[in-house]
């Protein structure tokens, strides 16, 4: 059970890292498009803040292309990078190749149970479902992590649930059955407020206080 900054910018790497239970950066190609530098250049930056696990997705536009992206990627950090690797049945061979090299991978944009139970075959580390995308593009993205969750039951290969934007939305993905979320850094910091444990801190504040200031 673990929770994931899904940025590729080193500042909120950094930010990440101080937070401390930040568990792993995930980045994609539209990511690191807004940081507008090279993923790999990017790659070793994030490794160089982060002390956990960062994803880095391939894009090449060939199979063979996509590989050597991996193990570029993967040569990098070998204990620490998990290379994405999109749904897609033509990519699944390779997923398997790469596990079975001990590369730690996540098949991403998973939109199907069934998707998600051929990435078990492969022994994919995760699964990375976007959550908010199925939502809007099926009608409850929430339902299909919950039939992920119940069809890889027994497997090694875990739930990511992404493509998240609201605390309750992260939530339901965790008890639909997700292992583990990746959230944008400013929804982690929502994720621990509360407005009534706020008005709560301000009682036990003004309480505090009154000791202190002897009542006029
Ligand atoms: C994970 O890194 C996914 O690519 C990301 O969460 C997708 O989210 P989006 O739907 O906001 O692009």
């Amino acid at each position: 059970m673990a929770i994931f900054v899904d940025s590729a910018d080193p500042d909120d790497a950094r930010r990440a890292q101080a937070l401390g239970f930040v568990g792993a950066v995930t980045t994609n190609p539209s990511l690191v498009a807004k940081v507008g530098r090279p993923a790999l250049e990017l790659l070793h930056e994030l490794l160089e803040i982060f002390d956990g696990p960062v994803f880095y997705q391939v894009t090449a536009e060939t199979l063979a292309g996509r590989a050597d992206q991996a193990w570029e990627a993967y040569r990098v950090a070998p204990q620490r990078v998990v290379v994405k690797i999109p749904a897609a049945t033509e990519n699944l061979p390779l997923a398997k190749e790469l596990a079975a090299a001990g590369m730690m991978t996540c098949v991403t944009a998973v939109c199907s149970a069934a998707q998600a139970y051929l990435a078990a075959q492969v022994q994919a580390r995760y699964v990375a479902p976007y959550v908010n995308r199925l939502t809007r593009q099926l009608g409850d993205g929430v339902a299909v992590v919950r039939d992920m969750a119940a069809i890889l039951r027994g497997t090694q290969t875990e739930i990511l649930a992404a493509s998240l934007k609201s605390v309750s939305e992260a939530e339901a993905a965790l008890l639909a059955g997700a292992q583990h979320i990746t959230v944008p850094l400013d929804l982690i910091v929502a994720m621990g407020e509360h407005e009534f444990s706020r008005q709560a801190i301000a009682e036990f504040d003004a309480a505090v206080r009154s000791m202190v200031e002897p009542a006029r």
